[in-house]
C-alpha cells in the first residue's frame, strides 16, 4: 500500500521511516531535487501547485498526506472532486480505466488544511471553539494597521497571514517606527496584527484522530524558541492542569473537523492560562522526541490514523529532551560520543537558520533530563537557555 506525501522534507522522511516496518510504501512530491525524503523513497519532482503532478501522486497512492501544509486548496478540492466523479457502483467490479482514474483519500481534511494556512482563519476557529487566543486584527492597509495598533496597543507582532514558518514573515512592533518598517517589508500581502504575549513559557500539544474517531494525545511539550525557531523541546512538561486544558482544546479542534491524522496546537502559557498561538495540521517538530521517547511515535500514529489502523500508545517511556541542530551539522561523532544520544541527520545543505537535524535524549527523571539537556545545549546551541 502506497502513501503519497506532499513535501519531502525531514517530516516526510520521518513519516516514511516510521511506515516501513508496517509494510507501507511511499511516494513524495517536492520541488527540491535534493529533498531529504528523496533518500528513502521516490519523488515526483515539481511544484506543489502542479495539478497534473498532484493528480499523479493521488492516482498512485491509497491515501494522500502532507509534510507541508501550504498546498493549493483549490487543487486539492479539484482532486477530491475527481475522486467523487468516478465512483464504483455497488457490486460492480472496477474496470482497468476506473482503477486508473480513482484518486486517493486526502488526510487531514481539506478544511483543516485551509484553516491552518491562514492565521486569520485560525484565530476565528479558536474563538468559535472558545479556545483562548491572542487579541488580533486582520490588516490589509496602512490605516487598518494604525487602527489595529490603537485598539490592541503596543507591543505587538505583525505576521503575514500566509506562508510563515520558523519566525519568517513576522516582526515585533514596539514603536510606530517598527510598524512603519514592518509595513514596508510585508505590507504587500495580507497581514495580522496581534498583541505581544510576555509568556512564562511555550507549550504544544500533539494528538491523533483516526478515521473511526479514536483519539490519542501525547504528553505536553515545553518548547524554547530563539528568533522564532524551535530550539529545544522537553516532554512530558508542566502540571497536569495544563495537560488537561491543552488536551481539551485539541479535542475540540479534532472533533470540529472530523479530523484524520496528527494535529498540533502551540500555546503561550501566562499566569496558568493557555493562550493558543497557532495550529499545524501535521506531525510537528516539537513531537520528534516521540520517536525514542514514547511507545508509538507521532509519525507512526499519523500513518495509523490515516490508514484506519488502531492508534498506538502515546505513553512516554521516560523524560525526553529534543535539540534542533540549526544552520550546519556538528560533527556526528561529537554528538554520538554522548551516551544515549539519538542523532537524526536530515542530509540537508547547511544554511543559516535551517533545521539540518535533531538529537534526543530519554532519561529516567526530569531532573536528570534537564541536567543533560543543559549540557548538550552548552555544547551544541550556546546561548540557548532553559528558563
Ligand atoms: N504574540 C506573540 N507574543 C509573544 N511571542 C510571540 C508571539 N507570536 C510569536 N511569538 C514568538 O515567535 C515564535 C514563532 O511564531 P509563530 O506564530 O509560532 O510562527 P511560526 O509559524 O513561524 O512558528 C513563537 O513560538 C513565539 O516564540
Ligand atoms: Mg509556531
Amino acid at each position: 500500500m502506497t502513501v503519497g506525501i506532499v513535501g519531502a522534507g525531514q517530516l516526510g522522511r520521518m513519516l516514511a521511516l516510521a511506515g516501513y516496518p508496517l509494510g507501507l510504501d511511499f511516494l513524495f512530491l517536492d520541488p527540491a531535487k535534493d529533498a531529504p525524503g528523496g533518500r528513502v523513497a521516490p519523488v515526483l519532482h515539481g511544484l506543489f501547485t502542479d495539478r497534473e503532478l498532484l493528480a499523479q501522486l493521488a492516482r498512485r497512492s491509497e491515501v494522500l498526506t502532507f509534510d507541508w501544509e501550504n498546498v493549493s486548496v483549490e487543487a486539492l478540492r479539484a482532486l477530491a472532486g475527481s475522486a467523487i466523479k468516478s465512483p464504483v457502483g455497488r457490486g460492480k467490479r472496477r474496470t482497468q480505466d476506473e482503477r486508473r482514474t480513482r484518486s486517493a483519500r486526502i488526510c487531514p481534511p481539506i478544511p483543516a488544511l485551509a484553516t491552518a494556512q491562514d492565521r486569520v482563519s485560525e484565530k476565528r476557529l479558536f474563538e468559535r471553539l472558545k479556545i483562548p487566543t491572542t487579541r488580533w486584527r486582520a490588516v490589509a492597509s496602512r490605516s487598518q494597521l494604525e487602527r489595529a495598533i490603537r485598539e490592541i496597543g503596543l507591543p505587538g507582532v505583525i505576521k503575514t497571514r500566509r506562508l510563515g514558518y520558523d519566525g519568517k514573515g513576522q516582526a515585533v512592533v514596539r514603536t510606530p517606527e517598527d510598524a512603519e518598517r514592518a509595513w514596508q517589508e510585508f505590507g504587500s500581502v495580507g497581514l495580522i496584527y496581534e498583541e505581544w504575549i510576555p509568556f512564562d513559557c511555550e507549550v504544544s500539544i500533539i494528538g491523533a484522530r483516526s478515521r473511526r474517531g479514536e483519539v490519542a494525545i501525547y504528553p505536553l511539550n515545553g518548547n524554547v524558541h530563539a528568533q522564532g525557531i524551535l530550539r529545544l523541546t522537553r516532554a512530558p512538561f508542566g502540571p497536569p492542569r495544563w495537560q488537561r486544558l491543552a488536551a481539551r482544546y485539541l479535542e475540540r479542534v479534532l472533533a470540529h473537523f472530523h479530523y484524520t491524522g496528527i494535529l498540533t496546537i502551540e500555546f503561550f502559557v501566562r499566569g496558568g492560562r493557555l493562550i493558543a498561538n497557532e495550529m499545524a495540521p501535521r506531525v510537528h517538530n516539537s513531537g520528534h522526541w516521540t520517536i525514542e521517547g514514547a511507545v508509538t511515535s507521532q509519525f507512526e500514529n499519523h500513518l495509523r490514523a490515516i490508514l484506519d489502523l488502531p492508534l498506538g500508545s502515546t505513553r512516554p517511556v521516560g523524560y525526553s529532551a529534543m535539540l534542533n541542530l540549526i544552520g550546519s551539522m556538528p560533527p556526528p561523532a561529537a554528538i554520538l560520543a554522548h551516551e544515549g544520544v539519538h542523532l537524526h541527520h536530515y542530509d540537508k545543505e547547511p544554511r543559516p537558520g535551517r533545521k539540518v537535524g535533531h538529537c534526543t535524549i530519554v532519561e529516567p527523571t526530569h531532573l536528570r533530563r534537564d541536567r543533560r539537556a543543559r549540557q548538550l545545549l552548552r555544547e551544541l546551541a550556546p546561548g540557548i537557555r532553559i528558563p
